[in-house]
């Protein structure tokens, strides 16, 4: 059994534990949050954490010896202090994406885990998702590839309110904004697939709160040595473009890329002068079989059972570069 402490009693901490449910590995054994009648609400509404123990420190829930793992559901501003805390009390740590604000931090975090001998594991569902693996092993059909083209473009509730002066969480200036909060889930698939670009360029559109200029919506273009990338993130209007691999042999289409629920593959046809025959499709998978959040509890289960310290799948590496590229764009 892996006991979860639960850093954060937010919306993403209730999607996440319907997924954990789905491992019998996974237990949660304590709960954090700034106040305790947050905590009993979030351990009264999931079954899952009926029972937990309550803490308001997170330093104290990890010094618990109940706790083997800590799960980090909280803003990113928190994601550094909150995964160094962890890791000095020995605990494993799955954190939320990005894994921090920008690489300096993520570089902290990785040495700690380094050090203390336990594993740090962004979690970043898109590259677990079972639909997005079956897609990856299928590259090597089309390949050479030419082009990755992604989208995450969801008009927010919160864009509204931002628009009124009201700046949320997921716009902070700083710590969050369209980038940090969408844009991660464009670049992050792409790292893992293709590695470290030679180039980054991009454009961030911005609004002026009363915190600072916080981007809603941006495209960035990622230069390979024989491919490009062009990424498209918003919350500040909604794309139906699904995700495209393209390659010299044919092209790879997610319907999503954040959760990923269908792959196809078309191969290339023999080259006509656009009047032939379209090729045809072929669905490599559809649906999921477990919740969306499954698979990143089933992969850290796995390396804590195996004692592993790094998932080979969300690699410490990419989430250093997705930083690094993070900090580029926004010119930090
Ligand atoms: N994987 C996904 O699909 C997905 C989806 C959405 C968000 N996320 C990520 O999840 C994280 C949280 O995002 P969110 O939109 O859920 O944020 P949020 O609702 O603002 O915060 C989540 C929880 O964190 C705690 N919290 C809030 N402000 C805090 C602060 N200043 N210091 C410490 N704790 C604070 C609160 O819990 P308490 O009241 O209990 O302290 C809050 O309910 C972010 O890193 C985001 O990128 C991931």
């Amino acid at each position: 059994m892996i006991r979860f402490g639960i850093v954060g009693t937010g919306r993403i901490s209730d999607w996440v534990l319907k997924g954990a449910a789905q491992d019998p590995r996974v237990q949660v054994t304590a709960v954090c949050s700034r106040t305790v009648e947050a905590a009993e609400a979030f351990v009264n509404r999931n079954p899952m954490a009926a029972g937990a123990k309550i803490y308001t420190s997170v330093e104290e829930m990890a010094a618990d010896p109940q706790v083997d793992a800590i799960y980090i559901g909280t803003p990113n501003q928190t994601h550094c202090e909150y995964t160094l805390a962890s890791l000095k009390a020995g605990k494993h740590v799955l954190c939320e994406k990005p894994l921090a604000i920008n690489a300096e931090e993520g570089r902290r975090m990785v040495e700690a885990a380094r050090e203390s001998g336990c594993l740090l594991m962004e979690a970043m569902v898109s590259t677990l998702n079972p639909n997005f693996r079956a897609a990856a092993q299928l590259i090597g059909q089309i390949a050479p590839v030419r082009q990755y083209s992604s989208y995450f473009c969801q008009y927010s509730s919160k864009y509204e309110a931002l628009k009124r002066g009201e700046v949320a969480t997921a716009f902070k200036p700083g710590s969050a904004g369209a980038l940090r909060d969408v844009g991660v889930y464009t670049i992050y698939p792409l790292v893992a697939l293709f590695g470290r670009p030679v180039t980054v360029n991009g454009e961030l559109r911005t609004i002026e709160t009363p915190e600072g200029y916080a981007d809603v919506c941006g495209a960035a273009c990622l230069g390979y040595e024989d491919m490009d990338a062009t990424l498209t993130w918003a919350k500040s209007f909604d794309s139906f473009q699904p995700t495209e691999i393209a390659g010299e042999k044919g092209n790879i289409i997610l319907d999503e890329i954040h959760i990923a629920r269908k792959a196809e593959i078309i191969p290339h046809a023999a080259p006509t002068s656009g009047q032939g025959p379209k090729p045809g499709r072929t669905t490599v998978c559809e649906g999921l079989p477990c919740n969306e959040y499954y698979y990143e509890f089933r992969e850290f289960a796995d390396l804590v059972e195996q004692g592993k310290t790094e998932s080979e799948i969300n690699s410490l590496e990419t989430s250093l570069i997705v930083l690094e590229i993070m900090d580029e764009l926004l010119c930090e």
